[in-house]
């Protein structure tokens, strides 16, 4: 696409039109969903579409990809807060129906935590579409370098070049939590359909990895070449190294 809101107006009209065909049949939607700045204009879609195009999110169930361990749903750099300011807020999406892993755990309580979350989007029949970004380390969700196909919902440490990009924003380096919960990349790939967006010139030669490179644990976004459904959302910068 030549812009992120080109290829975000794409994405959005293929969710809704999952949404609208589900809810004709009056049947849940199961989206899993990313944070970060690059689904940004796709939220904002999503929002214009509620607000002006009567799309509801009424039979949405969303499963959140990942969440910083050690900040509370009120701190501005929770992925529970970004996704409530962006997105949950504007629309009619019912609360029992979102879910993010939770962040204020004792470490004791994280693997009985990450369990019980696996299960839900099991008991609640998968994921239909998974919205992802993708790092600079090639991670999808906090999988980073090191994160196998077999990997599921659990704590996981944060890459020094994650935690780097995530400093300005904390501000600083120190300020950034040290671990998170994620999904595993079993769990992205349990998905029936996965759609990864990536904008500007500084994700191009992650993306030509993911894309055209081996599938390996050091990107782990390269296993979605083993996917029967992935699609990449890409702006004209990011998709510059693709041969
Ligand atoms: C966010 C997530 C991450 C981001 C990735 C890109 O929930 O799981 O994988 O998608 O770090 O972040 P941005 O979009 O800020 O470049």
């Amino acid at each position: 696409f030549d812009t992120p809101q080109d290829a975000a107006k794409s994405l959005a009209a293929e969710v809704a039109a999952l949404i609208r065909s589900r809810s004709a049949e009056n049947k849940q939607v199961v989206l899993g969903l990313a944070t970060g700045a690059t689904p940004l204009p796709f939220y904002a879609e999503l929002i214009r579409l509620h607000k002006e195009e009567g799309l509801s999110f009424a039979n949405v169930v969303s499963f959140n990809l990942d969440e910083y361990c050690g900040l509370p749903h009120e701190h501005k750099e929770s992925y529970w807060y970004f996704m409530h300011q962006n997105l949950f807020n504007h629309i009619d999406i019912k609360p029992e129906n979102v879910n993010l892993p939770s962040g204020m755990l004792a470490d004791a309580d994280i693997p009985a935590h990450c369990a019980a979350y696996e299960q839900k989007i099991k008991d609640c029949g998968g994921i239909d579409l998974q919205i992802l970004g993708i790092g600079r380390t090639g991670h999808i969700g906090f999988n980073e370098p090191g994160s196998d196909d077999t990997t599921i919902t659990r704590q996981v440490h944060l890459d020094d070049l994650t935690i780097t990009d995530a400093a300005p924003a904390f501000g600083g380096k120190e300020n950034v939590p040290a671990t998170a919960i994620t999904m595993g990349v079993a769990t992205i790939m349990g998905a029936r359909k996965v759609a990864l967006m990536a904008w500007g010139d500084k994700k191009a030669s992650i993306v030509q990895k993911a894309v055209e490179g081996p599938v390996t644990i050091d990107v782990a976004a390269s296993y979605l070449q083993k996917h029967p459904n992935a699609s990449f959302y890409l702006d004209s910068a990011a998709a510059a190294d693709l041969k």
